[in-house]
């Protein structure tokens, strides 16, 4: 977590550092800082807070230089404060560092810098970085370029996850960068170069990027990059033209991002089904490489993501399993790299990232390659660390997905998954042609029945104001729809601060229903004609003892014991979820927006967690 910003050219850095801050400030904002080099010395400014509060600085404006990094911060090690706020300096204020990571052996790195007489101002383990650099700048006889083998022979002694960027008032002409597990992108122009942690916070300047590697260096000069190994030797690297567009990184008039990416979601899954799905032929994905032969040895396929993209692959499971017989487990990455768990070459790891950048979800991926299982990987960002870790890769098209809380993402990634899951039956035979085509043809009217949904969001308006005082809401569903009500519940918890659990409705009655009292708000999702019933008799157990019920529904529903149902389109039972979760999404937003909270940006939360 935390977004750093770098900017070398020929305008005023500043501008250019706080605009960059403030989009990337989904993945920290607790405090926030900047570097300048201005008459020879470095200047700091940085502070406690949001960057709107860096950025009132009077002395802001002041600073005509065009070089500068900048930090927006999640705090990890120290509390939110000045101090512990990035740039940080070394004790001599030649060099200073803006670090996204966390560096495991700070404290051992602190105690031999402290025995050469270093002191730390701050509680934070980025302090050590630059002192580390000052360190091997003055004490070691460096061939070549002093201030880059300093950083190297630095950096090489973090353990841990980093993207880090250096200036120095001694080399005024660059700034240096690295990463390790940590993301960094850089930005090109003819006389401007732009660093940022993610594409969207750049991408209204310039379309042209360097993906930078792990242990991989970055020389960046006003008007040229030079790359190095870890072994200082330089290499080329192509410039990657990205596609979005940078207003679709813009509200567009939305009041919020999560908003905004609520509506788009039509489009999204039109354009992540593209052309990989058309009527009348087989779904085609055969540019990731993965070959029919491989597929008819799969005997296992695991699943693994974390946070909504980990719900996507609940229903992904059921897709893969229903259309081709193989058996599917669903992991939270945070555990499945812990577990040993049995792979081999006939396991297909699937991984689901909206970023491509989560820090578990990564080294679950290294380990299962290192199992060795095949690894698909299934990301947002072209590009992206599992993207490129991964033996094959696809991606969903959402568009820059700027909200904390995850939607389009989650809907694309479901229709990625079960259109991979057809593309898999269609090559091993294993369902009914029949059947895939009328599937086929539902996922193709997704789009329209989406827009359907969202003529919705009034009445559910009218719902999230009669329940946004509430402490606690339990969500209930069978099969896909219990996927579906855990998504639910984690929007409600991440954005409204409203405890809320997800229970399979079966499970209720072993225990949950004790928690149901008079008032209490459930919210039933029932799209499955097969097991409507059973749920339907569910939800009037907890109606029976004084519940509040909202039921998202695409079935005929005669009961009318229920307080309030929304109606969602009919569709196959796999697919539903796309549709269903569109209603808990606006009823986490408009719920969220009564209780006057920051949808975009909930508390303790960021939306790239690139640590562990
Ligand atoms: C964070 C975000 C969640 C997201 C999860 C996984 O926890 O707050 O919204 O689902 O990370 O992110 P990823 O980028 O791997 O999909």
């Amino acid at each position: 977590m935390c977004g750093i910003v770098g900017y070398i050219g020929d305008k005023k850095a500043t501008p250019i550092l706080i605009n960059g801050l403030l989009s990337l400030e989904y993945r920290g904002y607790d405090s926030a800082g900047i570097a300048v080099i201005q008459n020879n010395e470095i200047c700091t400014f940085k502070d406690k807070g949001r960057v709107a509060n860096l950025q009132k600085a009077p002395e802001l404006n002041n600073l005509t230089s065009n070089i500068g990094i900048a930090h927006t911060r999640w705090a990890t090690h120290g509390k939110p404060s000045k101090e512990n706020s990035h740039p940080h300096l070394d004790n001599s204020n030649n060099f200073a560092v803006v670090h996204n990571g966390i560096i495991e052996n700070y404290n051992e790195l602190k105690e031999f810098l402290s025995s050469k007489g270093y002191k730390f101002l701050s509680e934070t383990d980025t302090e050590v970085i630059p002192n580390l650099i000052h360190y091997y700048y003055t004490n070691e006889i460096f061939e070549g370029d002093k201030f880059l083998q300093a950083v190297k022979v630095a950096t090489n002694k973090l353990k841990g996850s980093y993207a880090i960027e250096v200036i120095s008032k001694l080399h005024p002409d660059r700034i240096i960068v690295v990463r390790k597990d940590s993301p960094l992108v850089i930005g090109t122009k003819a006389t401007e170069n732009f660093i940022a942690s993610d594409i969207p916070a750049i991408l209204s300047y310039t379309k042209d990027f360097y993906l930078l590697d792990d242990y991989e260096y970055a020389v960046v000069y006003k008007d040229h990059v030079q790359f190095f190994d870890n072994t200082l030797s330089e290499h080329s690297k192509p410039v990657k033209n990205i596609e979005w567009d940078a207003t679709s990184a813009e509200k567009n008039g939305y009041e919020d991002y999560m908003l905004k990416e609520i509506y788009e979601q039509p489009n999204a899954i039109l354009e992540t089904i593209g052309t990989r799905l058309k009527l009348g032929e087989n779904c085609c994905f055969d540019d990731i490489g993965i070959t029919k032969e491989y597929l008819q040895k799969i005997n296992k396929i695991y699943i693994v993501a974390c946070g909504t993209a980990m719900h996507a692959g609940l229903v992904g499971k059921v897709a893969l399993e229903k259309l081709t017989h193989i058996p599917t487990e669903v992991d939270i990455a945070s555990e499945f790299r812990y577990r040993d768990p049995i792979l081999n070459e006939k396991t297909l790891c699937i991984f689901i990232s909206q970023s491509g950048e989560t820090a578990d979800t990564i080294a679950a991926l290294k380990l299962s390659k290192s199992k060795g299982a095949k690894t698909l990987a299934i990301s947002n960002v072209v590009g992206s660390s599992i993207t490129r870790e991964a033996d094959y890769s696809i991606y969903t098209h959402a568009g820059p997905e700027i909200a904390v809380a995850s939607t389009k993402a989650y809907t694309s990634q479901i229709v990625l998954l079960i259109i991979l899951a057809i593309y898999f039956a269609e090559n091993l035979q294993s369902t009914n042609s029949s059947v895939l085509n009328n599937l086929k043809n539902d996922i193709l009217d997704l789009p329209t029945k989406l827009e359907t949904v969202l003529t919705e969001t009034e009445n559910i308006k009218d719902f999230a104001k009669k329940v946004y005082n509430e402490t606690d809401m339990y969500f209930l569903g069978r099969g896909t729809d219990y996927a579906v009500s855990m998504e639910g519940s984690l929007k409600l918890k991440e954005i409204s601060y409203i405890h809320s659990e997800s229970y399979a409705a079966g499970e209720l009655k072993h225990g949950p229903i004790a928690l149901i009292e008079n008032g209490v708000t459930v919210i039933g999702i029932l799209t499955n004609p097969d097991l409507v019933e059973k749920t339907i008799s569910n939800i009037q157990e907890v109606v029976s003892r004084g519940a509040k019920t909202l039921i998202i529904t695409n079935q005929n529903i005669t009961n009318n014991n229920f307080d309030f149902v929304i109606d969602i389109p009919e569709t196959n039972n796999l697919i539903s979820p796309i549709l269903s979760i569109v209603p808990l999404q606006l009823l986490a937003y408009y719920i969220s927006k009564y209780k006057g909270l920051d949808v975009d940006k909930p508390r303790n939360l960021a939306k790239s967690v690139t640590v562990e």
